[in-house]
Order: structure tokens, then C-alpha cells, then sequence
């Protein structure tokens, strides 16, 4: 096995996509730290991978944290003597239009989606430079097309896209690999816990989960692109076409978009 005791990272791990990846991941025999700032959660993750024989090491952290990121990679250095793969999955959504956002609420989808990543990524580098290993960053179609109403996580996504690819070109003679996943509608608690303008979580999502692709899924895709060493995956078939239309009738886009979006529940435009 290409992956047996192969040393993972995984940030916000302790649901959805980042819990599926540690599954699989630690499933394939890689050693797995995953990450969360629950408590709670981050033991019941722990236990469900343990459980399956599972080698894991759970560090409360907050993305956001430059500290808590740095702890972590050491924390992993500690535990299992190195790193091989990074994935930046941690993430949290918005949903406001721009005029009603408190700003406090965009800088925090950036302080976590973004600079999490960069943090995370500028504290395992060095070791990821030894094992010539991977760095993924779970990204979203919205890296390539944004959606109203999404301002913050938009922004964030194509900041992660743009700094990626400057890293990958930056260290393509070293040896390392860096992955952008980008996938599409997953059925996971992200709407659940997107933020409103005001900064509370909206409870709810607007959208019918049982539709989407399943975390597991996606979670399969980031595995075998690791082992492939892609540069990059866009996720859906839906989210394949709109990445193809808005590279070649990018104003064509903006209307279907709107009307797209429109139809959510509650959408805060019509
Ligand atoms: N679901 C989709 O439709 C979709 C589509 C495209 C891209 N994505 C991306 O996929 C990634 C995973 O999202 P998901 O859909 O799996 O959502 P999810 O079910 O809400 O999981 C998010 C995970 O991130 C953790 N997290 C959130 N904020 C964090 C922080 N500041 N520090 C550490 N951990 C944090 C959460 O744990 P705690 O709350 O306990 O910290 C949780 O484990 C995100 O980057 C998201 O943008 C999702």
C-alpha cells in the first residue's frame, strides 16, 4: 500500500469532508492527526477511527490560529516523527448579501479558509520538503465561479486557488505535490453552520443535501488524485460545467448563476 504509515494531516476534521478523508486516508494504513475546535467532536472522530484500527492523533486547533497551526505540525512531528501530506480541508461558508455583511464575519471565512491554509501550509513545508510529500488544499467550485450572496467564501476560495498555484510552479523542482480539489455541492453540515450577516450560524441548509455528492465520495477522489500526484480536481458534473461555461461565456454565466441561486430558500435576493 502506497499510503501504509504514511504520516496525514488533516485540518477540521471532525465532519464531513475532512472526516471522510481521515477514513480513507487511515483505511489506506497512513498514520492520521486530524484537527477540530471541539472537543467533543474531535474525541468522537478519534474514537470512530480508532475503532477501525485506526493510528490517530486528534489536536484541538483553530485554523485560524497561526499558533495553534504551528502546534499542530508539531504536535504531528512529536507523535509520528514526520509528514507526508497535508490537507487544508478546514472550512466555514457564509451566506448575506455583501451590503448587509458585517465585516468581522468576511475576515472570519478568510481568516479560516484562507489563512488557515497558509499557516498550515508554512508550518509543514518544511518537513513536507523532506518527504517530498503532498499539499492539498479543499478548495470549492467557487475557486472558479463566484455565487452571490457568498462574497467572503468566495474570495476566500479563489485566494486558496491563486496561492496554490503560485506554491506548486515555486516548488515544482523539489519534489513536492500540491493538489487543489474543488468539488461541488456535498452533501455535509457546511450550510448548517454558514454564517449570516451578522456572524450566527444560519442552522439550516437552504438546499436539498440528499441531492449532493456524499463526503465519502469526494473524500475517494482527493485519495486517488494524491496517489496520482494531480495537480488539480474539479468534483461534480454540475460543477464541471459551470468551471467550462464561466471560462468561455463568463457573462452568459452571471445571469444563469443568479437565477440558480435564486431559487434557495430564504435567498436574500430574488
Ligand atoms: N460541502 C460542500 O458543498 C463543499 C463544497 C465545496 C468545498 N467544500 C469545502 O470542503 C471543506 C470541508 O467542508 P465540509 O463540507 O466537510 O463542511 P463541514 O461538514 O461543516 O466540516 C467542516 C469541518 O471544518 C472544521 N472547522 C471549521 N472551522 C474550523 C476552524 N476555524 N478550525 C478548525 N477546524 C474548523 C469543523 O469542525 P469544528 O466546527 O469542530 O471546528 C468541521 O470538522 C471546506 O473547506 C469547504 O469549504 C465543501
Amino acid at each position: 500500500m502506497k499510503l501504509k504509515d504514511k504520516v496525514v494531516i488533516i485540518t477540521g476534521a471532525t465532519s464531513g469532508i475532512g472526516e471522510a478523508c481521515a477514513m480513507i486516508f487511515g483505511q489506506e494504513g497512513a498514520k492520521v492527526v486530524i484537527t477540530g475546535r471541539n472537543a467533543e467532536k474531535l474525541q468522537h472522530t478519534k474514537d470512530k477511527l480508532e475503532i477501525l484500527g485506526i493510528d490517530v492523533l486528534g489536536v484541538l486547533a483553530d485554523a485560524a490560529s497561526e499558533s495553534d497551526n504551528e502546534r499542530m505540525a508539531q504536535a504531528a512531528l512529536n507523535k509520528f516523527g514526520s509528514i507526508d501530506i497535508l490537507i487544508n480541508n478546514a472550512g466555514i461558508s457564509m451566506r448575506a448579501l455583501f451590503e448587509d455583511l458585517d465585516l468581522s464575519v468576511f475576515h472570519k471565512v478568510m481568516d479560516t479558509n484562507f489563512w488557515g491554509t497558509v499557516y498550515a501550509t508554512k508550518y509543514c513545508l518544511p518537513e513536507i520538503f523532506k518527504s517530498k510529500g503532498s499539499i492539498v488544499g479543499v478548495s470549492s467550485i467557487n475557486g472558479y465561479r463566484g455565487t452571490p450572496a457568498r462574497t467572503a467564501y468566495t474570495a476566500s476560495k479563489y485566494a486558496m486557488n491563486g496561492f496554490f498555484e503560485s506554491l506548486r510552479t515555486e516548488v515544482m523542482k523539489r519534489g513536492v505535490h500540491v493538489l487543489v480539489a474543488c468539488p461541488g455541492f456535498t452533501a455535509s453540515n457546511i450550510r448548517n453552520n454558514a454564517l449570516t450577516a451578522e456572524g450566527q450560524s444560519q442552522g439550516e441548509s437552504p438546499r436539498d443535501e440528499g441531492e449532493m455528492m456524499t463526503a465519502e465520495a469526494v473524500a475517494k477522489a482527493i485519495l486517488q488524485a494524491v496517489l496520482k500526484r494531480k495537480r488539480d480536481i474539479v468534483l461534480t458534473r454540475q460543477g464541471k460545467l459551470a468551471v467550462f461555461l464561466n471560462k468561455w461565456i463568463p457573462g452568459i454565466m452571471d445571469g444563469i448563476v443568479y437565477n440558480h441561486m435564486a431559487k434557495e430558500k430564504d435567498s436574500p435576493f430574488k
